[in-house]
């Protein structure tokens, strides 16, 4: 065991956790004391709306184990006053910053040890699939690799406070529509090279708990699904945590055996008071339906799970009431987090256009600005509404469990305003749909800002005829139209627009339109971090974590709205699309500007392979490690970062797609400095799997590696064989 740090009676000290093996150790010793209805009880939720966190369990006398309390959500503390509303898993995703990443998550898991969460429900790790997916900005991109980093940085910085994470929704629920009855259908290939690769990520990181979702998988619910809960978590993956339910996902007690561990909110339905753990459970050990050894294991999960993040150790008392905020105690947690919300704002703000270099703003030089657009103001119903299932206003977060309430809200009008001081006269008006009064404002203003928005979440709420999912690709609330007429008369338009994913842009082209700024959801600071990019206090390095395509028919998939959604279009997700049916995006997977440039040279790939040879002369690939390396120089006029990304191609033989991200480094380069980036590859990086066999292999044969700054800019390019 590692030294552990001195806990004293500080809540928020680091925590060195222990390893699974110390900490089953201990539980067993727990565990083997309990009664069948202790260790059931363990597992099973109090009900809905029946404990002070969205999800509790019930917790155990002589021996002792406390309740637990689960709470969303993936960007903070949700139904909770006195918290930080950060930036999206999607901004966090589009900041290729695997510091940032990780130091939102350190900040949420103080913020969630702080008000006694035992068991943070994140990070959200479902792919986007399919462009208009309600939930997509909850994690946040289409590529798997990215999507393993965050995961499993956002994870690490969760867990290092002593937060379990329970990482979500195992699997294949990639959009909301019907996701209660829908058979989400793939094959092994498709399945362990895109869907899985995150989560197998998160379990390499330690992570404590994963939830099942609501969906089938290939005709099984996933929260019943043998092959997902114990082949390939358990057994493939060697997952020791324990597996909990989506809220009213279990759909039979039966489920158990095939590797649930905890059910909840507790009840069957909101409509079905009964349960399928409690009572049941102890009914089908008795009858001998359930093994009770089973039972055991999914008691010595959870329990296991809580002494590895040390919960035993000066745990704060739960500082919460999800469903009675009025009754919570006062606890604010929010420290300085604010200022890290600021800094992933601006880090992950994606500078999509800047001809003529206009952005960012000299405030010597501009006089007048017009403001214009619903998205630049504050919320016009309240700052706070159910679940965020309201519009009006800027966009910060979409809707759903995915939310958290403001402490307060920077809109983009008070930011700019603020950052512009009295060197710029603003006139603005928040109507989309009065044009007239927008082109008036816009007419005479040295510069005219256009605001839109594009909006979506959980299926539990609908808004604006939106019932989680999108029903299109195209700005909300008359936007298209708004930036036209701002564009037609002002030859400096700058569009800003917040979405929960692609937007489709008919205006991308017009003359007048010199800057686009994506900030994404940017949270309560959204307005101060977008000033920091616009008056160049941060030169932008912010990359697409997705592709925009030029037409809603480039995407190979949209939601399907019968009961089996056929993932088809097997690993030509997102980029591995495009590329491969040749379809130039608008702005590829990756993609971002800068205030500076950077040139690239002197590409060096380096292999180590280690071969065992058989007996009968066969040879097969046991590890490899690839070292690339590439000198990237500022070569413009200012500081700022770069993301240099790295590609990779396998040999033809595996009818991959053309290239998969393997590799991204953000590299911080003075004006005129060079750095050499280096990109490790190794046996995760470079397989394939395979499904003969039934496991990842190194192919042999001819490899490509491309580094670039972005999947469509690539700058050097390099072959090597294994
Ligand atoms: C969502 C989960 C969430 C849970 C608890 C469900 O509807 O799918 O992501 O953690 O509710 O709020």
């Amino acid at each position: 065991m590692k030294t552990a740090s001195s806990h004293g009676s500080k809540e928020n000290l680091p925590i060195e956790l222990l390893s699974w093996d110390e900490a089953y150790y201990k539980a067993e010793k727990i565990v083997s004391r309990m009664s069948l209805k202790q260790k059931v009880d363990i597992t099973t939720g109090t009900g809905w709306q029946k404990g002070l966190c969205v999800g509790n369990t019930f917790g155990t006398k002589k021996p002792n184990f406390p309740s637990l309390c689960l709470q969303d959500a993936p960007l903070g503390v949700s139904f909770a006053d006195n918290v930080t509303a950060g930036v999206s898993g999607m901004n966090a995703a589009a900041s290729f910053d695997k510091k940032a990443i990780y130091a939102r998550a350190e900040y949420m898991g103080k913020e969630f040890r702080g008000k006694g969460v035992n068991v943070y429900l994140g990070p959200y790790i479902n792919m986007i699939r399919v462009p208009e997916g309600g939930r997509n900005w909850e994690g946040g991109t289409e590529d798997p690799y990215l999507m393993g980093i965050v995961a499993a940085e956002t994870v690490k910085g969760i867990q290092d406070q002593g937060v379990i994470a329970s990482a979500k929704h195992f699997i294949l629920n990639e959009q909301e529509l019907n996701r209660n009855s829908s058979s989400s259908n793939i094959d092994a290939r498709t399945l362990h090279e895109i869907y899985l690769w995150p989560f197998a990520r998160v379990i390499e990181a330690g992570i404590g708990s994963i939830m099942c979702s609501f969906n089938k998988v290939n005709g099984t619910y996933a929260c019943e699904n043998d092959y997902l809960l114990n082949t390939i978590l358990r057994k493939e993956l060697g997952f020791r945590g324990f597996v909990c339910s989506d809220w009213f996902a279990t759909t039979s007690t039966g489920a158990v055996k095939s590797g649930l561990d905890m059910n909840m909110p507790g009840e069957i339905s909101l409509e079905n008071y009964d349960t399928y753990f409690g009572h049941n459970l102890i009914k089908a050990a008795e009858s001998k339906n359930v093994p009770e050894d089973r039972i055991t294991d999914m008691a010595n999960r959870i329990v296991t799970t809580w002494f590895k993040m040390r919960q035993d150790q000066n745990f704060p008392d739960t500082a919460l009431n999800a469903f009675h905020m009025e009754y919570a105690p006062f606890k604010n947690v929010q420290e300085n987090h604010k200022e890290l919300v600021r800094e992933l704002g601006a880090a992950s703000n994606v500078l999509l256009k800047n001809t003529k270099n206009v952005l960012p703003l000299d405030l010597n030089k501009v006089k007048t600005a017009a403001i214009i657009g619903s998205d630049a103001g504050p919320n016009t119903n309240s700052l706070n509404c159910f679940l965020n299932g309201c519009t009006g206003g800027t966009l910060m977060e979409g809707w759903g469990s995915g939310t958290v309430y403001f402490p307060y809200a920077v809109d983009p009008l008070a930011g700019l305003t603020k950052a512009f001081g009295n060197k710029i006269n603003i006139k603005s008006t928040l109507n989309d749909w009065d044009l007239q009064k927008a082109v008036e404002i816009a007419r005479g203003a040295d510069y005219a800002f256009v605001f839109s928005n594009s909006n979506s979440g959980e299926e539990i709420i609908s808004v604006e005829d939106t019932m989680g999912d999108r029903n299109n690709l195209s700005l909300w609330h008359n936007g298209d139209k708004l930036i036209n007429a701002v564009a037609d008369v002002n030859n400096n338009t700058i569009v800003v627009i917040h979405s929960v994913g692609p937007v489709l842009m008919p205006w991308i082209n017009h003359p007048n339109i010199t800057a686009v700024l994506w900030p994404g959801l940017p949270g309560q600071e959204s307005g101060n971090s977008l000033a920091d990019v616009v008056t160049g206090k941060v030169n932008p390095s912010g990359r697409l974590p997705y592709t925009i395509g030029k037409n809603y028919i480039d995407y190979n998939a949209h939601i399907n709205t019968s009961d089996a959604i056929e993932y088809s279009e097997k690993l030509l997700v997102g980029y591995k699309w495009f590329d491969s049916a040749n379809i130039e995006p608008l702005f590829p997977f990756g993609y971002g500007l800068s205030y500076t440039k950077f040139d690239y040279r002197d590409l060096r790939v380096g292999v180590n392979a280690s071969v065992r040879h058989s007996s009968t002369g066969s040879k097969t690939i046991t590890d490899v490690t690839v070292i690339t390396t590439i000198y990237v120089l500022n070569s413009g006029s200012v500081d700022g970062a770069e993301i240099v990304q790295a590609y990779l191609s396998f040999p033809d033989s595996t009818e991959s797609p053309p290239k998969h991200l393997r590799g991204f480094e953000k590299a911080f380069l003075r004006r005129g400095e060079e750095k050499n980036i280096l990109f490790e590859l190794n046996k995760s990086e470079l397989s394939i799997w395979d499904t003969f066999s039934n496991r990842w292999k190194i192919p042999s044969g001819n490899f490509t590696i491309h580094i670039g700054a972005s999947s469509r800019d690539i700058r050097e390019i390099m072959t090597f064989t294994i």
